[in-house]
């Protein structure tokens, strides 16, 4: 009986992972050949792909900034159209902070790879994300399920080069630190679903905001405790670099600060608009001043918004073109200035955690310990994230938080969607790196089925 039951549970495995490895006859053809770029890791304090160290050498880009809700990646006019202008700068990184994980990236994306340009990506936008004033009721299943599926969305493109676990959220000295708990635990959550899924490792970490008072014990924070627990990174933002140099912008004491840090850096945006917009931050990112702690940075920003900071206008959002401003030019001109370096850099090879911040006048949090993962979003863990909920609903905030226990059922468990639907379909759009998944969720359903029958 038992082992006829195990004979046919494993003539199911075979079955299903046959069907699982073999491309169906219906499967669309791939409408080109798709673009490939060495995938990027994080190793000692420093970014690689392969052998050789990476910089990051990019823009922020947001078209209409926030309010405008819009994903660039998944618009191919407003993408082709930027794409163009990133050659001609000369990038190698764009961050994006609002993408929906309900669309298809495959043209931008490949696009973006056939011009040598890598893709950090913000897991949260403004409906989902943690909420600084209520961080313990932010943090949802809901939330963590739009998270999961922005990962699913982007991890299959080998130039996804990170994604951010949260922005800006801790903003002062004050209330918004304890929220500080909140973003870790989300970036342990993303860690571990890129573990359990069985997922190419793309580095996770925090974008902090430029807070002096406790950047040192943010970043300190994001990188003590357990090693799951723990970034894969920290970027920071920083406009300090206003008509000066390196040390009257004072980067001498933060290279001092984060030698030994023990983990990569770069400035997730920089750039001073006071001083005419030279970026000379370009060339102190590039000097050997700065590789051995830092790997370069994000020029804030691409378009320009209403806060004054862009390099090129854009006449209207699906405009075919744009408007390059005079920092355009200026930008380009300092990236070609300063090449990134060959060699090293000075890179540290050893990764480790530095000890956990203490309470004081600036940093509020009193405790090393996390909030669990919400109860009803375990079953990501196993299941996957299913569809995204995209960049519309009513959003995550108040979905009911981890101090409460979960979510209850009448407060939107049914945009769960947890099932396998999303990945056979999946298998259509999505190249071979990503059946790795689909045949453990197959192993894991045919292991619990036999386990159940055995019983
Ligand atoms: C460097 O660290 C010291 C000591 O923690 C701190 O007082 C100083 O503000 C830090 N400097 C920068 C630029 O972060
Ligand atoms: C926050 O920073 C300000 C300015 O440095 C300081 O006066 C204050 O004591 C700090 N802490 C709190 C809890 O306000």
């Amino acid at each position: 009986m038992r082992s006829a039951t195990l004979a046919s549970a494993l003539a199911l495995a075979a079955r299903v992972l046959l069907v699982a490895a073999t491309p169906t006859p219906t499967e669309p053809e791939q409408p080109c050949k798709r673009a490939s770029l060495p995938t990027v890791t994080a190793s000692g304090n420093a970014f690689w792909t392969g052998k050789t160290r990476f910089y990051v050498r990019g823009v922020d880009y947001q078209p209409g900034g926030s309010s405008a809700m819009k994903d660039p990646l998944a618009d191919t006019t407003v993408c082709l159209r930027d794409v163009a202008e990133f050659k001609e700068l000369g990038i190698n990184t764009i961050r994006v902070y609002m993408t929906d994980n309900s669309a298809n990236h495959d043209t931008c994306m490949n696009a973006l790879a056939d011009a040598g340009i890598y893709v950090i990506i913000d897991a949260n936008n403004p409906l989902y994300s943690i909420n600084r004033y209520d961080p313990a009721t932010s943090y949802n299943h809901e939330y963590l399920q739009s998270v999961f599926a922005t990962i699913d969305e982007f991890i299959k493109y080998d130039n996804t080069l990170a994604f951010f676990s949260g922005n800006e959220v801790i903003n002062d000295n004050i209330t918004s630190t304890l929220a500080a708990r909140y973003v870790k635990a989300t970036t342990r959550d993303m860690r571990q679903y890129i573990g359990k899924r069985g997922y190419r490792k793309v580095p996770v970490g925090y974008s902090a905001a430029d807070v002096s008072q406790n950047r040192m014990q943010l970043a300190n924070y994001m990188n003590c405790g357990t090693d799951d627990a723990r970034s894969d990174f920290f970027a920071f933002n920083d406009y300090s670099w206003c008509n000066t140099n390196f040390v009257t912008a004072g980067w001498n004491q933060k290279v001092r600060n984060f030698t030994d840090y023990g983990l990569p850096i770069f400035l997730s945006e920089y750039g001073c608009i006071t001083n005419g917009r030279d970026f000379g931050e370009v060339a102190a990112l590039m000097s050997p001043e700065m590789t051995s702690v830092y790997s370069g940075g994000l020029m804030y920003e691409y378009t320009l918004e209403e806060n004054g900071f862009g390099i090129v206008q854009i006449p209207s959002p699906e405009s075919p073109s744009v408007n390059e401003k005079e920092g355009f030019a200026k930008f380009a001109k300092a990236l070609s200035a300063n090449p990134a370096p060959s060699g090293d850099g000075g890179f540290t090879s050893t990764t480790k955690a530095v000890a956990c911040p203490t309470k004081d006048a600036d940093w509020l949090i009193d405790t090393t310990l996390l909030p669990a993962i919400p109860e009803g979003a375990k079953v990501f863990m196993k299941d996957g994230a299913g569809a995204g909920p995209g960049l519309k609903g009513k959003g995550s905030m108040n979905a009911g938080g981890s101090s409460t226990g979960d979510a209850s059922p009448g407060s939107g468990t049914t945009t769960v969607t947890p099932t396998s639907t999303k990945n056979s379909a999946g298998i259509a759009t999505i190249g071979a790196i990503d059946k790795a998944p689909l045949i453990l969720t197959a192993l894991v359903f045919v292991l619990t089925l036999s386990g159940t029958l055995l019983l």
